[in-house]
């Protein structure tokens, strides 16, 4: 009996694991670089993520390109700054972020720019409810042997919730991302959830946390999206919710060496340099350039890379369309864009991410990352002194203490406009219930630090019809540019940083295909949940 379940197991373990899926070139024996004294010029707009990864392949495939970036400070939604606090500059991010195990184009990034070194794993990941005891959980051992460990180590979660024979799993494990597409984007994964019967403490538990992170409204939230997620980061392969954090600010772990490498390729980053709209030879309908909020840029470029963020997209081309009101061809080719497309996307709500510097440290049984899906509107607690190192040498210095306090759909909760004095005693009551040892023991607030954001693409249902792929304009005779970013749509499963380095990619691959340069290789996650037995 035990053999046999040895076998049925050992069969499970070697078949169930979707692997991830080569994109390979499809002109493979074209050359690797552009001819010798052949100059091609991209313009890329936005130096977040995915505009620096499309700068990265285009310039090492001998591209002259130029960035432009309409702040100081590279990264886009990594971005990380000087600030002066307490007499010191500290290196401060938009928000905490985490790598996943698949993120194959960024590990892919991270290996070539060498900042592997940077990252450390993130164990397991904590959480606090209301309702529910603590979950610590992470995911050992092979699937679907993870799964039930998850369930049996939980102080809440029973197999006999009838988990396991809930309508629920075969859009899960047996999900096929066209199908799942398809089906459930005209309702959110909230209705899904009921339509499927799933255990309130199972929703409660695994699904509503992965909700509460995705910064967008969890209640309309789609549901082919989430489903898309839960393929991600959870279930296509054993290792999927295994995570990393960086030990070093993002500036130096990430967007330092890689702004250097391309410095050293010659790429020229233009900062605080906004876009306003873009320039179309009204015959050819090729985008060919930019106008800027602070001059005329008169270079002529042979592509773009639309690689800013949704808003920020449907006002540089509102502006554009303005622009060209009176040129038919152009105003007929830019309506399509914005009206078929772009005018459907959509921003989701605002968020605060909160800083503060304390002048004593919570005990030691308190996790590193603390995610507090009940307790809106602070989302996630990330104590700064356990995980990079600047903070780290000042609380081993002061005593004191770095505690990140994230705070999504913001404007649900509070005035879209308190100053940053009122968010700590707005967010005072749910600090409270999160971490009473901080009143309990008087902690003393020594500076703080508010970033305030309304930049995230929105994921809601009904969305994914009108969402544009990377060559989606391109197709519909805007020629030469591409888009790239965490928005744009992708035909195989990804999302938020992965998807912002993997459009990048794709948009340079387009641009190489019709330069008759050779592609690059995109890993990307399977379609196919990994099946039962
Ligand atoms: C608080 C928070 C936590 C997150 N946590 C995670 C996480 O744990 N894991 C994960 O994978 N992802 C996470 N994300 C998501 C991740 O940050 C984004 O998906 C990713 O950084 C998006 O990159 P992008 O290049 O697509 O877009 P962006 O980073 O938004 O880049 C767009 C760039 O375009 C620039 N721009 C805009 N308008 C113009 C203009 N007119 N002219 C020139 N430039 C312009 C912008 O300034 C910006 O730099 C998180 C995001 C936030 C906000
Ligand atoms: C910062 O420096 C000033 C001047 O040197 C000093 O008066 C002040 O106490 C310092 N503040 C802190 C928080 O160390
Ligand atoms: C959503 O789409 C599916 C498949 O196209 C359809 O069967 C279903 O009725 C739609 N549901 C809603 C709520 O519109
Ligand atoms: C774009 O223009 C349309 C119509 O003029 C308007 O409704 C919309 O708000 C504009 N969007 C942005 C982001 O400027
Ligand atoms: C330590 O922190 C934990 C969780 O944050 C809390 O439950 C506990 O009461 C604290 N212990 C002390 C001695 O303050
Ligand atoms: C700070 O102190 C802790 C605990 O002693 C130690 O693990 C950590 O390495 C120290 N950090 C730095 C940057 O020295
Ligand atoms: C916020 O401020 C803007 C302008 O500064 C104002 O138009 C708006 O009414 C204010 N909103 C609230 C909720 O106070």
């Amino acid at each position: 009996m035990l053999l046999l379940a040895s076998i049925v197991l050992a069969h499970a373990v070697l078949t169930l694991a979707k692997d991830p899926v080569w994109i390979n070139p499809v002109n493979p024996n074209d050359p690797e670089t552009l001819p010798s004294g052949e100059e091609k010029r991209v313009l890329i707009i936005g130096g977040g993520l995915a505009g620096l990864s499309a700068a990265l392949e285009l310039a090492e495939r001998g591209y002259s390109v130029t960035i432009k970036e309409k702040y100081a400070h590279i990264g886009g939604k990594l971005f990380c700054e000087p600030v002066q606090i307490l007499n010191q500059t500290f290196y401060i991010e938009h928000g905490f972020h985490a790598w996943f195990y698949n993120y194959y184009q960024f590990k892919d990034i991270r290996e070539r720019l060498g900042i592997d070194k940077n990252f450390k794993s993130w164990g397991a990941v904590h959480y606090i409810f209301r309702n529910y005891l603590p979950e610590v959980i992470y995911s050992e051992g092979p699937y679907p042997l993870n799964l039930l460990g998850i369930i049996s180590r939980s102080p809440n979660l029973k197999l006999t919730d009838a988990i396991l024979s809930t309508l629920s799993l075969p859009d899960m494990l047996f999900y096929d991302f066209d199908h799942i597409n398809k089906k459930y984007d005209n309702i959110t994964f909230h209705e899904w959830a009921i339509q499927k019967k799933v255990a309130q403490d199972f929703y409660d538990i695994i699904m509503k946390p992965a909700l509460s992170v995705t910064l967008n409204e969890p209640e309309t939230f789609s549901a082919a999206e989430m489903l898309a997620f839960i393929q991600i980061y959870f279930l296509t392969n054993a290792k999927a919710d295994t995570r990393q954090v960086a030990n070093v600010n993002y500036y130096q772990a990430v967007l330092g060496p890689w702004t250097d490498y391309l410095k050293k390729l010659n790429v020229n980053i233009k900062m605080a340099k906004e876009v306003v709209s873009v320039k179309i030879d009204e015959k050819s309908l090729n985008v060919y350039g930019s106008v800027d909020a602070d001059s005329d840029d008169t270079n002529v470029y042979d592509w773009v890379v639309m690689a800013a963020e949704v808003g920020a997209v449907k006002k540089i081309f509102n502006n554009t369309l303005k622009y060209y009101q009176n040129s038919p061809s152009v105003k007929n080719v830019l309506s399509n864009c914005v009206q078929n497309y772009l005018g459907h996307m959509k921003v989701s709500p605002d968020y605060k991410v909160m800083r503060v510097w304390f002048d004593k440290q919570l005990n030691s049984s308190a996790p590193n990352i603390l995610e507090t899906p009940d307790f809106a509107p602070i989302n996630l607690v990330a104590q700064y002194h356990l995980l990079e190192e600047e903070f780290s040498v000042w609380a081993n210095k002061t005593g004191g203490s770095v505690i990140e306090f994230h705070c999504y759909t913001w404007s649900s909760y509070f005035s879209a406009n308190a100053s940053d004095d009122q968010v700590w005693s707005l967010i005072t009551p749910t600090v409270k219930q999160i971490y009473p040892e901080i009143f309990d023991k008087n902690f003393k607030v020594l500076a703080y630090h508010v970033n305030s954001f309304e930049n995230f693409g929105s994921f809601e249902k009904g969305l994914l019809q009108y969402r544009p792929f990377v060559d989606t304009f391109s197709k519909i005779n805007l020629k030469n540019i591409y888009l790239a970013g965490d928005w744009v749509r992708t035909d195989y499963p990804s999302a938020l940083m992965e998807r912002a380095v993997s459009t990048g990619r794709e948009a340079a691959n387009q641009i190489l295909l019709q330069d008759r340069v050779k592609q690059v290789p995109l890993l990307v996650v399977n379609k196919k949940g990994p099946g039962l037995f």
